[in-house]
């Protein structure tokens, strides 16, 4: 069951220019509530969907032994990812609503830096497998390459929004 349209089920709302527009001129807590509604479907929507394409495609082709490395890698960044997020939400996105208080600073200068590298070597990997032209790793390899999209526009509106707000 191998379908394009299960692609556009994924299809972020921050692909868009005019997204970063509007934010840009919106009150905090907008922002804010719209940045924790992709921290969800990350959670709840796209990583888990990218899961299954991993554990589909291992099962498919059980004989290929870098596709558990590279799952294994995603696993590892996908954690990472979760706890970027808890200290989003937790720590900087509190902080950023109460600026006006002016209680104290924190900065996420640097944080994305460290992560954003990672969806696309996991990327280039799968790309240069064997098996890279295998409909269902092409199907994962797709889906990845919008999550990273998504992930650096989401940065993009951390970075410019709310980061320079709290510098
Ligand atoms: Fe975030
Ligand atoms: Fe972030």
């Amino acid at each position: 069951m191998l379908e394009n349209s299960v692609i556009n089920e994924d299809k972020g709302l921050e692909n868009d220019f005019f997204v970063r527009s509007f934010l840009v001129q919106s009150k905090p807590k907008v922002v804010v509530d719209f940045l924790t509604a992709s921290h969800w479907r990350y959670e709840h929507e796209i990583i888990p969907k990218i899961e299954q394409n991993f554990i589909r495609l291992i099962k498919t082709l059980p004989n290929e032994p870098t596709l558990p490395v590279i799952f294994n890698l995603f696993l590892k960044f996908q954690l990472s990812l979760k706890l970027h997020i808890r200290m989003e939400e937790e720590i900087v996105f509190p902080k950023y609503l109460c600026i006006l208080k002016r209680e104290g600073e924190i900065s996420m200068t640097g944080s994305h830096e460290a992560q954003e590298p990672y969806v696309n070597e996991i990327i280039k990997l799968l790309n240069r497998t064997s098996y890279s032209k295998n409909p269902f790793c092409q199907l994962l390899i797709q889906r990845l390459d919008k999550f990273e999209i998504e992930l650096n526009e989401h940065a993009w509106i951390e970075e410019n929004i709310i980061s320079k707000n709290l510098q």
